[in-house]
């Protein structure tokens, strides 16, 4: 499109205040968009993997220290800094590490690795100080196999853990010879079987995971009530809210039936199976209603569940307010437009207008979606493009660390892989499973150029990116046209902007077809985004707000833009993202 001055002129003068010093700091660009307890919808949450965050200690390893250290980048008050309002923090309970962390060995405490309960207390006080909130990742569908109760458990058939876990014998007919029959047919999402054989207890027990991930009994009352307990106790100690992991397979079916087979099956044993029984069980709800319970009994809180593998209708019925569900309709879409706005579409049916979606791109488990989109593009075009989608779709953006400097998967050769689903799943497992890499997504934060990225004195747990020395946060906070500065900018404008933050959402149809191009609306203002994911270049027609005295440029991936008339044909360079705001007449 015609080019005439870069948006900046645009944008509300920054915030001159003086980094953080003394008591807390809230972030106010605009009068009436600061954040109060519905921060949950209005706000953005920023995924911190805290092994690969920051390593205050020099083991390699990152830490909560660490992360204090770099509180700042997160948000330090000012746009100089991403913004972002909340951090989720992966477990940082101890754990033997063989699902590195997401095998719990004591819920109600900090592993060692990572610091002390002390140094979480630092934690809270010094985000909540920046207006940053704490959101813990609880793991209660499993254990560790090291956890007391599991310890206590497998010790004996009587016992008061003996029932904490789901433990059964093998079917009737069973002799010595036939001991490798099972309870059931369910497989384990790593690969295998869902059952292992303890020689201790003589039976069989149920794990979703790996065997040393064993599935506690949720239709046992004291295992809720010690889940509900340890929930307390973090409530307490000031965090905002939770990331429920895998919560909608904590209740199995009561006769615990064989699954049925898909008609088709999927090349994973895991995918051949339609998972019924396993997961999804109408209790869930009673659970999660008391649960949800004790979290609203504090202002302010909020959980966000993690839907697993199941169908995405289910987070719309599991959401409620202040209560969120991934769902991970975005996560899987190729970089096409048809295929974003046809996901984007089903997700608002799914959750309706009343109901409150998430928005993410990336997390620990999946390979980072700057190579996943762009695989044959070496440059930061898409890694921009899908911040302006993350930032202004319909929902709660979840960012995972790194994804601010446009962090790629760093390729791990087989000896050093870390994770233990992909070591043990063995060629094919890893020819077949997306698990077979996630070391690839959860490389160190590069900071800045100094050897390994700032991030350690010594060699980090994981490789380093290989680009670190110049994709690094140093770098590209000194660059305007950085991926970082990209995100620090929409941000920005989402806490200016209501539309961004609650608008409603409503596709415009006259695009070219590589372009999406969408209305974000309140009452009183509508915004308008177009993305061009072709590599061509691409048209969207600047239209939707009739009463309005034309499109006012916000931000640009490419720089330059220019106002556009109510109705124009807005022309977009290959990749280019925009977001407009209907002018000053509209709001009359
Ligand atoms: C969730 C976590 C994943 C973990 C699994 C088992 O899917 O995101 O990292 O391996 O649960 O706890």
């Amino acid at each position: 499109m015609a080019i005439e001055s870069f948006p900046e002129s645009r944008l509300p003068d920054p915030v001159a205040a003086p980094r953080p010093t003394g008591p807390r700091l809230v972030p106010r660009p605009v009068e009436g968009a600061a954040f109060g307890s519905d921060w949950w919808q209005r706000g953005v949450i920023y995924q911190v993997y805290p092994r690969s965050f920051a390593d205050s200690t020099g083991d390699g390893v990152g830490d909560l220290r660490g992360v204090i250290d770099r509180l700042d980048h997160l948000n330090d008050g000012t746009d100089r800094s991403l913004g972002v309002d909340a951090i989720w923090l992966s477990p940082i309970y101890p754990s033997p590490g063989l699902d590195v962390g997401y095998d719990v060995s004591d819920h109600a405490t900090i592993d060692p690795l990572f610091g002390t309960l002390d140094d979480f207390d630092r934690l809270i006080d010094e985000a909540h100080r920046r207006g940053i909130r704490v959101v813990l990742d609880l793991v209660m569908n499993h254990t560790s196999s090291a956890h007391p109760w599991f310890l206590e458990s497998r010790a004996a058939r009587s016992g008061p853990k003996a029932d904490w876990y789901i433990w059964r014998d093998p079917p009737r007919s069973w002799s010595r010879a036939q001991r490798r029959r099972r309870p059931n047919n369910w497989v384990s999402y790593f690969g295998g079987p869902a059952w292992t054989w303890d020689e201790t207890r003589g039976q069989f027990y149920l794990h979703t995971f790996l065997p040393e991930q064993p599935d506690l009994n949720w239709r046992n009352p004291e295992v809720r009530a010690a889940m509900l307990t340890m929930v307390r106790g973090w409530l307490d100690r000031g965090v905002d809210g939770f990331r429920l992991d895998v919560f909608n397979a904590f209740f199995k079916h009561p006769e615990l039936l064989s699954n049925p087979r898909r008609v088709i099956g999927g090349r994973r044993a895991y995918d051949r199976q339609r998972h019924h029984y396993d997961k999804d069980q109408p209790e869930l709800h009673e659970f999660l209603a008391e649960f949800r319970a004790l979290v609203d009994e504090r202002e302010g809180r909020m959980t966000v569940g993690e839907l697993f593998a199941t169908e995405a209708h289910r987070a719309g019925e599991y959401s409620a307010p202040r209560h969120l569900v991934f769902d991970f309709h975005l996560i899987s879409q190729p970089w096409r437009a048809d295929a974003f706005a046809r996901a984007t579409a089903e997700r608002e049916a799914i959750f309706g207008p009343a109901g409150w979606p998430t928005v993410v791109l990336s997390n620990h488990d999946q390979s980072r979606h700057a190579s996943r989109l762009s695989a044959r593009s070496r440059d930061d075009a898409v890694a921009k493009a899908a911040a302006v989608l993350l930032l202004t779709l319909r929902g709660t953006p979840f960012l995972y660390y790194g994804e601010e400097i446009g962090l790629r998967d760093v390729p791990i050769p087989r000896a050093e892989i870390v994770d233990p689903p992909a070591r043990r799943g063995g060629p094919i497992a890893r020819r077949l499973s997306p698990w077979w890499n996630r070391d690839q997504a959860r490389a160190p934060m590069p900071w800045t150029d100094a050897p390994f990225g700032g991030f350690s004195e010594v060699r980090p747990w994981l490789r380093m990116a290989p680009d670190a020395a110049t994709r690094n946060v140093a770098r590209q906070a000194a660059d305007p046209r950085s991926v970082l500065a990209a995100y620090r900018r929409l941000i920005w404008l989402r806490r200016c902007h209501p539309a961004l933050q609650v608008g409603a959402w409503r596709r415009l149809s006259k695009a070219s077809g590589d372009v999406l191009a969408y209305l974000r609306s309140t009452d009183d203002e509508t915004v308008l985004v177009a993305v061009n994911f072709g590599r061509g270049p691409g048209w969207f027609r600047a239209e939707g707000d009739p009463a309005s005295g034309g499109w006012e440029p916000l931000f640009g991936t490419h720089e330059a833009l220019a106002p556009a008339p109510e109705g124009a044909r807005v022309e977009l360079r290959p990749l280019e993202a925009v977001v407009l705001a209907a002018g000053p007449s509209s709001r009359g």
